[in-house]
C-alpha cells in the first residue's frame, strides 16, 4: 500500500469541490468506491497486513469510506437540487442580482448643503421637538392666542396648548432660554400644517436661522443671507429684500432670488415675474428677546426661515412637491 487510507480520502474529497454535474460525481464514485476503485482496494489489501495491524487499519479505513459516501450523496443531492430548480424556471448557477447602494433622500441632501453652508460662517445646529407648546410655537414668537396672524398658517392642533410646530421659528425661543448671547444657530427640522396641493404637503421641512449679540444690523442680515444664496445657487443670482410681515421680527423683509430657470426673463416658474421668494427674515422684535428675558438695550439679531422643499424644487428644476413624498424610486434614483 502506498498512499495511507487519509490521503486518499483527502484526495477523494478535494476532487468533489470542483464537481458540478452528475456525471463527474459519478465517476468519482466509481473511482474511490467502485469494485476496483481505490478505497474499496484499500480495503481489499488490509487482509495481507501484519495480523496485528489489521484491525486499527480496518477501523480507519470504514470510518473514511462512510465519510466519503456520505460527501459524495450529500453533493449528489444538492446538484440535485439545482437541477430540479433549473428546470422549474430558477437556475441557481447565475450570478446574483448586484445590491444598488442606496443614497441619501433630495430633502436630506440639500438639508444638509443648507447647514453645512451656514456651519462654514459659524453657525451651530440645534433640533428640537415636532410636538409642541403652543408657548413655543406662537406666543413666546409674539403670536398671542387669538391673535390674526395666527391664520398665516393652518394649524394641526394635539389640544388646547399642544401643536404640531407650523414652523421652526419655536427653536428660536428654545435655543435663547438655554443660552446667553452671543447666538448663532441654524435649527433643521420637519413642520406641519394643514394644506396639500401642488406646492404644499401636510408635512414640509424648514430650517430656521438666528443670530444675536451686540449690534447686529439689518446689513449683517443681507450679508449672511446674500452669502448663503450664492453658495447655494451660484454667485450671478442676485437677491432682493421685499418689505413683509411677521409677528417676531420687525422690521421683515421676504427674500427674492433672480429666477433660477429664466435668469430674470420671465417665464411659467416665477409667474412672469423674474423672481422667485425663497424665505422670510427680519429683526428679531423685542417682544420675542423679552420672553426668554434678554436685554433689549444690548442686544439685537436678526432670523430666518426657508423652505426646504421649495428650495430643492428650485434647485433642481422639479414643478410638484408630492414627488418628494411618493417614495418613486424612478424619481428618487436621479439625485
Ligand atoms: N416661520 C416663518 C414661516 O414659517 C418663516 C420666518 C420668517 C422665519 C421670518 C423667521 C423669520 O425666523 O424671521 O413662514
Amino acid at each position: 500500500m502506498d498512499k495511507s487510507i487519509d490521503e486518499i480520502y483527502q484526495e477523494a474529497h478535494d476532487a468533489l469541490v470542483g464537481v458540478s454535474d452528475l456525471e463527474a460525481l459519478e465517476a468519482i464514485n466509481v473511482r474511490y468506491l467502485g469494485r476496483k476503485g481505490r478505497l474499496t482496494a484499500f480495503l481489499r489489501n488490509i487482509a495481507s497486513l501484519p495480523p496485528e495491524q489489521r484491525a486499527e487499519a480496518g477501523k480507519k479505513a470504514n470510518i473514511a469510506k462512510k465519510k466519503l459516501e456520505a460527501a459524495i450523496k450529500d453533493h449528489g443531492e444538492r446538484l440535485k437540487a439545482g437541477v430540479e430548480k433549473r428546470e422549474e424556471g430558477i437556475d441557481v448557477s447565475l450570478p446574483g442580482r448586484p445590491l444598488t447602494p442606496g443614497a441619501l433622500h433630495p430633502i436630506t441632501r440639500i438639508t444638509r448643503e443648507i447647514c453645512d453652508i451656514f456651519e462654514r460662517m459659524g453657525f451651530s445646529i440645534a433640533e428640537g421637538p415636532e410636538v409642541e407648546l403652543d408657548y413655543y410655537n406662537f406666543e413666546a414668537l409674539n403670536v398671542p392666542k387669538y391673535h390674526p396672524a395666527r391664520d398665516m398658517q393652518d394649524t394641526f392642533y394635539v389640544s388646547d396648548n399642544i401643536v404640531l410646530r407650523t414652523q421652526t421659528s419655536p427653536m428660536q425661543i428654545r435655543v435663547m432660554e438655554k443660552q446667553s448671547p452671543p447666538v448663532a444657530v441654524i435649527a433643521p427640522g420637519k413642520v406641519y400644517r394643514c394644506d396639500s396641493d401642488l406646492t404644499h404637503t401636510p408635512m414640509f421641512h424648514q430650517v430656521e436661522g438666528l443670530l444675536v449679540d451686540d449690534q447686529v444690523s439689518f446689513a449683517d442680515l443681507k450679508g449672511t443671507l446674500t452669502a448663503f444664496v450664492h453658495a447655494m445657487f451660484d454667485a450671478q443670482t442676485s437677491l432682493r429684500f421685499r418689505p413683509s410681515f411677521f409677528p417676531f421680527t420687525e422690521p421683515s423683509a421676504e427674500v427674492d432670488i433672480l429666477c433660477v430657470m429664466c435668469r430674470g426673463k420671465g417665464c411659467r416658474v416665477c409667474s412672469h415675474s423674474g423672481w422667485l421668494e425663497i424665505l422670510g427674515s427680519g429683526m428679531v422684535h423685542p417682544n420675542v428677546f423679552r420672553s426668554v428675558g434678554y436685554d433689549t438695550t444690548q442686544y439685537s439679531g436678526f432670523a430666518f426661515g426657508m423652505g426646504v422643499e421649495r428650495i430643492a424644487m428650485l434647485k433642481y428644476g422639479i414643478d410638484d412637491i408630492r414627488k418628494f413624498f411618493n417614495n418613486d424610486l424612478r424619481f428618487l434614483r436621479q439625485f
